[in-house]
């Protein structure tokens, strides 16, 4: 993927958003997943992650008990608390990680200058196996559809992080 390049130090640590409809299942497993393949990487003081929602349905709210339960059977933990995203995120964070087309569509909306146009990528932009670009939403079915989630997201976000440690400055 073609991402906005620059050096990543401790003072200027590479800032990413992942955002969902509703930030209680997608964008919660994005922000989880990521941050345990940074800390294991050891390279936590570079990034600073974190997630948001187009809707504010479940502002407030921890990620979905099934998205938390899945994500602990392989070792990571959820700790999100549910927030709606705003136009200030398209400035703040150096990448803004759309779940799916309908997510990158509410952002671009939000967007106005190209420089926060840029920013705006899919998950699945990073995934070697991207099928229809979304990573699907799970919240009406079962769990194999939050397992699902978890692999994709997992798989999307190894290929993010081996893209951005090359920038790491130390
Ligand atoms: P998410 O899943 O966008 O992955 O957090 C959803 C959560 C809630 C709803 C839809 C999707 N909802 O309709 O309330």
């Amino acid at each position: 993927m073609d991402i906005k390049k620059r050096p990543i130090t401790k003072n200027a640590p590479y800032k990413i958003v992942f955002v969902c409809l509703g930030n209680i299942c997608r964008s919660p497993t994005g922000e989880g997943v990521l941050q345990h393949l940074v800390n294991e990487a050891g390279v936590e003081e570079y990034f600073e992650i974190d997630s948001a929602g187009t809707s504010a349905w479940h502002s407030g709210e921890p990620a979905n008990s099934k998205s938390r339960s899945v994500a602990e059977s392989y070792g990571v933990k959820l700790l999100s608390r549910a927030r709606q995203v705003v136009s200030s995120d398209l400035d703040y964070f150096d990448l803004v990680v759309a779940m799916d087309y309908s997510n990158k569509k509410e952002l671009l909306k939000m967007a106005h200058t190209d420089d926060q146009k840029s920013k705006v990528v899919l998950m699945r932009d990073f995934d070697t196996t991207p099928q229809d670009g979304n990573v699907p939403d799970p919240y009406y079915g079962g769990l194999s559809g939050f397992d699902n989630v978890f692999k994709i997201v997992k798989r999307s976000c190894e290929a993010l992080l081996t893209e951005l440690k090359p920038q790491i400055t130390k």
